[in-house]
């Protein structure tokens, strides 16, 4: 999530989650950065304005046929990934719990038929469970501390159709022992989580992110009917 983020913006992201972690509101420092930054996506350290390579790969190298399929990008960010799931056909509705950001991905996609919404994983609207036939969530779990893994990983599984598909993209990590964040890479047992939820996983793909150091996994479930 902060690869080769300059020293200061560095140090302002670990302030911020710090001040949210001590008000037990992990989340809380994300509107905060994004309204800060003023439109400038340089100052939002995970920003590409770009789809996430991996989940385009992914989408190239299969017959997917979109068509009246629904996809949800949870913290989706600046909407990069909403958008291109939209290109490809998919009816897509995107939330984050950024006010700002999702105000900004109406601003930079005025024609978008993407639904941006202001959702948080910890208050999903309970319509939502097992509506989308896919799912993305990219880099938020780990942005996320590891007493709050557990809920949030149950509650992105909760959102999969029968038959539907959820792409997981985040750091990885060797270990169970906790991580010092953010970002906080996902374990093992962690990814393991999701079969609780009735969520077989297909497919893993290992890839390699910043300086070329830094271990992330692109890892495809399946949720039987
Ligand atoms: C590291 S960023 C990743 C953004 C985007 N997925 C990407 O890959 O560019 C984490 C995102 O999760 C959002 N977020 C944090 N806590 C959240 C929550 N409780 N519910 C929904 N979104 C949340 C943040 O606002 C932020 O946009």
């Amino acid at each position: 999530m902060f690869e080769q983020q300059p020293q200061t913006l560095r140090e302002k992201v670990q302030k911020l989650a710090n001040q949210s972690l001590e008000q037990s509101d992990p989340s809380a420092w994300f509107d905060i950065l994004y309204a800060e930054a003023q439109g400038d996506a340089g100052q939002v350290p995970w920003a590409k304005l770009s789809p996430h390579p991996v989940l385009e790969s992914w989408l190239n190298d299969r017959a997917i046929t979109p068509e009246g399929r629904s996809a949800l990008v949870t913290g989706c960010g600046l909407g990069d990934d909403a958008e291109t799931l939209a290109a490809r056909g998919f009816e897509v509705t995107a939330f984050d719990i950024s006010p700002t950001a999702i105000a900004w991905c109406r601003q930079r996609f005025p024609d978008s038929p993407v639904n941006y919404c202001v959702g948080d994983f910890f208050n999903l609207d309970p319509a939502w469970r097992g509506q989308f036939d896919l799912v993305e969530d990219c880099r938020n779990i780990q942005a996320l501390p590891l007493n709050v893994r557990s809920q949030v990983i149950e509650a992105i599984a909760a959102l999969v159709a029968p038959g539907g598909t959820l792409l997981i993209i985040t750091r990885d990590r060797d270990n169970d022992s906790e991580p010092e964040g953010p970002p906080w890479p996902l374990s093992d047992a962690e990814l393991a989580e999701f079969s609780q939820w009735g969520l077989a996983e297909i497919q893993r793909h290992e890839f390699f992110d910043g300086d070329n150091t830094i271990k992330q996994l692109r890892v495809e479930y399946r949720r039987s009917h």
